[in-house]
């Protein structure tokens, strides 16, 4: 009798000990799986960077249409003057009036025809100095420069 229940202390002793084992593993369990959510979630967060893919493209596409076509005579920093202006904050400059900078940026020389005083006194500061005519850029290809400038200039 009293072998038996020793034994049987022993037995429940034994069961208490392996589902104190079971808990302590499923506890573990529980936390390596929010530790490996956690993970997964800064693996979202790294790989979706600022820029959603069309406007990676866009930026690519402007930062390209910039290094062919400005980048000889405009700093790359936007900050710096060189044989031109500095693009940083071009559009404050042009009271946000993308015609007249679209007008501009294809021929330069004939806009000054139209007497605006800003662009007289520009042309007259950078010494007279010709600035190349793009008159085969698009809207959306001088659009995509503009985002591209203000991109890099922040
Ligand atoms: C050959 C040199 C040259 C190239 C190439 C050139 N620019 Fe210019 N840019 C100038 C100069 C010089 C001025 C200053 C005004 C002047 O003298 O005509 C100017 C002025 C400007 C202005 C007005 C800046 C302000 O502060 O208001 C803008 C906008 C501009 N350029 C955009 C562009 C863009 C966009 C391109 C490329 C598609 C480009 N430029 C290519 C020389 C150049």
């Amino acid at each position: 009798m009293n072998t038996r229940l020793h034994f049987e202390n022993l037995t429940n002793l034994i069961f208490a000990f392996l589902a104190f084992l079971l808990l302590l593993f499923s506890y573990g369990m529980v936390q390596i799986n929010s530790v490996e959510k956690e993970e997964a979630n800064c693996g979202t967060k790294n790989v979706s960077t600022e820029f959603s893919p069309e406007l990676e493209k866009e930026i690519q596409f402007g930062s390209q249409l910039f290094k062919n076509n400005c980048g000889s005579c405009h700093a790359k920093n936007m900050k710096a003057k060189m044989t031109g202006p500095a693009l940083a904050d071009v559009e404050k400059r042009w009271n946000g009036n993308r015609e007249n900078l679209r007008a501009w940026i294809r021929n330069s020389q004939a806009y000054l025809l139209t007497d605006d005083p800003y662009a007289k006194n520009l042309y007259a500061e950078y010494g007279e100095s010709v600035m190349t005519a793009f008159p085969n850029l698009k809207d959306e290809e001088i659009d995509a420069i503009l985002g591209y400038i203000k991109l890099v200039a922040n």
